[in-house]
């Protein structure tokens, strides 16, 4: 397995973990999944690790349900060092990390979120652009800040909106591309080819064939 070791932080389906599995097993990926953490011993996400042989373990997040509490902070941070952890991509996770996971790891975590940031942050995005009429949606993978689904961008991809959309089908045909660049945004991360330019990310493109699928 080559590249950074990458904790992937989910609390649901885990289709998200699948597409970084599914571009590790191409060599896409830059990187390799090392550990999978869900708040939620039921999340199928797990099983989906456990089928893909990597280690899979469900903490207790404490009693909030929107964030991760300090202990459980502690927990994940003893979970990184054990496994070596060098990278962490949230996918699907339903809690807001910490200031410890976010110093411990600077510009180091990774978020995909269903709407074209900034607009729509937070949850069911989909459904929120929808009703509000929007012409594109899309997703956005970016790097994870203390604001929620406020952090520098590193890429993002388009849905054009059809008549015909209900709020289901267009967060169908954005999770068709979430699974297209979240992969791509990982190994822009993993090879350090982002730069901050302010708020901005720069991305090294030399020599970076592939990236064309972005
Ligand atoms: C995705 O839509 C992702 O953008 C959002 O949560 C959902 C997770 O889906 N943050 P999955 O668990 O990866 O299938």
């Amino acid at each position: 397995m080559a590249g950074p070791r990458v904790a992937v932080l989910a609390s649901g389906r885990g289709s998200n973990l699948g597409a970084l599995l599914a571009a590790e097993a191409r060599g896409m990926l830059g990187a390799s999944v090392a550990l999978v953490v869900s708040d939620r011993a039921e999340a199928p996400a797990l099983d989906r690790a456990r089928a893909a042989g990597r280690p899979a373990i469900a903490i207790d997040a404490g009693s909030s349900p929107s964030r991760v509490s300090p202990e459980a902070e502690g927990r994940l941070l003893a979970l990184f060092a054990e496994h070596r952890i060098e990278l962490v991509a949230l996918a699907g996770f339903m809690r807001i990390v910490g200031p410890a996971i976010l110093d411990a790891f600077p510009e180091r975590v990774l978020n995909i979120h269903p709407s074209l940031l900034p607009a729509f942050r937070g949850l069911d995005a989909q459904r929120r652009a929808w009703e509000h009429g929007v012409r594109f949606a899309g997703c956005t993978a970016h790097l994870v800040t203390a604001g929620v689904d406020e952090g520098p961008i590193i890429l993002q991809a388009a849905v054009l909106v059809l008549r015909t959309d209900t709020p289901e089908s267009l967060a169908e045909r954005i999770l068709v591309e979430e699974h297209r660049i979240y992969p791509i945004a990982v190994r822009l991360v993993a090879e350090g080819r982002i730069r901050m330019e302010k708020r901005r990310v720069v991305i090294d493109d030399a020599g970076a064939d592939w990236l064309a699928l972005a």
